[in-house]
């Protein structure tokens, strides 16, 4: 069975989509078979991967009970749309509600070595679908005075999927994204995190540029469009292989880091 992530934050903005793009581009560079489902009705991830904005099936479509998994794959994206907005509302009246992207992505599993999943912005039922369906959650957070608290909702929300839905699930960890360590805040923010939450930080943050917005817009990955900066996914990426215990790939993710960056 493929490792499961899903990628959440509290707050908007803390760069979970632009996190499981570049994080799919550089396991997919490795050999591995990515799955990537956006859960988040804004469409961010589905954007960035260039699945035009009129495909169909999408993942509404899936939770909805309409279409199977495996038809809503539009080059390694279950995409999303407004219509997903849509669909949890539908969902939320419905028994089992917790549980349907879960069973949605069971046909699929098979296929995959590796699924991501992208959440939106709020700890709600797309988000705890996000969660049952994984068995590791990754947690996002921004360089901000009040990131230790946004982690720490999204860690009790990760705590009530285990309890009471999927025993299986991990935290992963948390990565400090958006960073700009040069200023004294987010030095500070880092060193709060690390006091609270030790190991499960991240070492590698994720430096704050205005490239990703370009790279988003271009709808290209970090690796190809700054690869001196797209290195921070790569070291990222190896720290989370080495903590899903995938060896293997994570020697290949080491030795691309260190060979010489070019653009
Ligand atoms: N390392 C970075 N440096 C600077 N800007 C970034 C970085 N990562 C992402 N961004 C930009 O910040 C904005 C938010 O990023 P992103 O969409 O990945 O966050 P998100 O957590 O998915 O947001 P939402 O909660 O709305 O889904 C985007 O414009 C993105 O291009
Ligand atoms: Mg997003």
């Amino acid at each position: 069975m493929p490792t499961t992530v899903t990628v959440l934050s509290q707050k908007g903005g803390t760069g979970k989509t632009t996190t499981v793009r570049n994080l799919a581009d550089v396991f997919g560079r490795v050999g591995m078979e990515v799955l990537c489902v956006d859960l988040d009705p804004q469409g961010n991830l589905s954007d960035y991967f260039d699945v035009p904005a009129d495909a169909n099936p999408t993942i509404a479509d899936v939770l909805a009970g309409r279409e199977r998994a495996v038809d809503a794959v539009h080059d390694g994206v279950l995409p999303a749309n407004l219509g997903l907005a849509e669909a949890e509302l539908i969902l939320s009246g419905k028994m089992g509600r917790e549980l349907t992207l879960r069973r949605g992505l069971r046909d699929l599993k098979r296929r995959y070595d590796l699924i991501l999943i992208d959440c939106p912005p709020a700890l709600g039922l797309l988000t705890v679908n996000g969660l049952v369906a994984a068995d590791h959650a990754l947690i996002s957070t921004e360089a901000q005075y009040f990131s230790l608290q946004g982690v720490e909702q999204a860690l009790e929300v990760i705590e009530l999927a285990k309890e009471n839905l999927q025993p299986d699930l991990e935290w992963l960890g948390v990565v400090l994204n958006i960073a700009d360590l040069r200023t004294v805040h987010s030095r500070e923010a880092l060193e709060q995190l690390k006091e609270r939450f030790g190991e499960k930080v991240f070492s590698t943050p994720i430096r704050q540029s205005i490239r990703y917005a370009e790279s988003a817009e271009r709808g290209v990955a970090m690796l190809d469009y700054r690869p001196e900066l797209g290195e921070d996914y790569l070291g990222l990426a190896e720290e989370m292989l080495e903590r899903l215990g995938l060896s293997e790939e994570r020697a290949k993710v080491a030795a691309m880091r260190s060979e010489p960056a070019t653009a």
